[in-house]
């Protein structure tokens, strides 16, 4: 069976200023179904592995009261919280050791986001059944290949090679190439090839399996965790996963998603969340005047925002912040923040 680990320390600065630092986009509930993303996610992977004692979550200690707080049932245990946010690639390490001193090297461990939205549910199972199939397998490292649609530049871009299996109805490729974040010319050039997908962010493999892979390609991360363990933390180099291991590694597998899937990167994800159920997210208290293509969010209830002939912007009123920004904008958001004194 699978041991579920979320990853769920990331600062989701791009969703500010509904986002803030001890309440990050994970902490929220965005696509309206009561829950947040972190929340979402956590009932989403128990179906995957039966019981709370099974799943973990690794955050940082800044945020580790408000996971307590979302998910109560996790036990103590099961929460790795990082004395501080070395990107993705650390704290795969170390839960990966974690889960591996508890269940031992032949575990099938999952990373997951905390922050996706995923459509089809029974789909997304049967994917990630095929892909625990894979990592049981053969020695491999199990991603989930998303159709790509434009040339983003934000995801991780997968090859796919020859077909080497078929689990639960499902085939899986070998990756030929895995690159992280490409330029947009690059970008593009994958997209016309035809035989690129983008990297979903989730990952499945076998504990022993991927420390022998970070022995090989970071043993700058693994070995001071192996010696110090989270003593090692501020000395470990700042890097993701995707730029540490899977782009080096010769054991990439891609499976095809085909579940409904977005990462929910920046407020324009709002709208395609609402897509097909009304043009505008209208979460809030507003009102709107000849304005298209317009995302209006509002958390207060006794304050009310207007907007007239407005087109392609987003408008954010969160407590003491209000944000206008162009839609093609909002990835500059990160740069403000640092400006920005009161973002509690
Ligand atoms: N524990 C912990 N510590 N979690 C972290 C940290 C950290 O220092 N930094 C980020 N995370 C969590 C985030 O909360 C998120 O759930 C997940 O790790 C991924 O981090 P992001 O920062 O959102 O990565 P990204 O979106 O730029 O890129 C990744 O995801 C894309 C798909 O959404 C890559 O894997 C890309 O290749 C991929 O396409
Ligand atoms: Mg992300």
């Amino acid at each position: 069976s699978l041991i579920p680990v979320i990853l769920a320390g990331g600062k989701g600065e791009r969703f500010w200023p509904v986002s803030r630092k001890h309440r990050p986009k994970q902490f929220l509930c965005l696509d309206g179904s009561g829950q947040s993303l972190l929340q979402n996610t956590a009932n989403r992977l128990l179906q995957l592995c039966d019981s709370w004692e099974n799943l973990w979550v690794c955050t940082s200690l800044q945020l580790a009261d408000g996971v307590e707080e979302q998910l109560p049932q996790l036990p103590e245990a099961n929460l790795l919280a990082e004395p501080e946010g070395r990107d993705t690639a650390p704290a795969l390490a170390w839960a990966t050791l974690e889960v591996c001193k508890r269940y031992g090297e032949d575990a099938v461990i999952g990373f997951f986001p905390a922050d996706h939205w995923i459509g089809n549910e029974p789909a997304y199972r049967q994917t990630i059944e095929a892909a625990v199939q894979q990592a049981i397998a053969q020695p491999a490292i199990v991603t989930l290949g998303i159709k790509p649609n434009y040339p983003s530049t934000g995801y991780g871009y997968i090859e796919q090679g020859e077909k080497t299996g078929t689990f639960n109805d499902l085939p899986v490729y070998r990756v030929n190439c895995f690159r992280e974040k490409p330029d947009t010319a690059t970008a593009q050039s994958f997209i016309d090839q035809g035989n690129f997908s983008w990297n979903s962010g989730m990952f499945i493999f076998r504990a022993g399996v991927v420390l022998k892979e970070l022995q090989t390609h970071a043993p700058e991360i693994l070995e001071p965790l192996q010696a110090k363990g989270i003593a090692a933390y501020s000395e470990l180099p700042k890097i993701s996963i995707d730029y540490a291991l899977m782009e080096k590694t010769q054991l990439a597998y891609v499976l095809p998603a085909d579940f409904g899937w977005d990462d929910l990167g920046d407020w324009n994800a709002m709208s395609r969340l609402l897509q097909g159920d009304q043009p505008n997210v209208e979460l809030a208290n507003h009102v709107c005047l000849d304005s298209t293509n317009a995302i209006l969010y509002n958390t207060a209830e006794d304050e009310v925002i207007v907007t007239i002939g407005l087109e392609d912007i987003v408008v954010v009123r969160d407590r003491n912040v209000t944000l206008i920004v162009k839609k093609d904008r909002t990835q500059d958001i990160k740069k403000v923040l640092g400006q920005i004194k009161d973002n509690p």
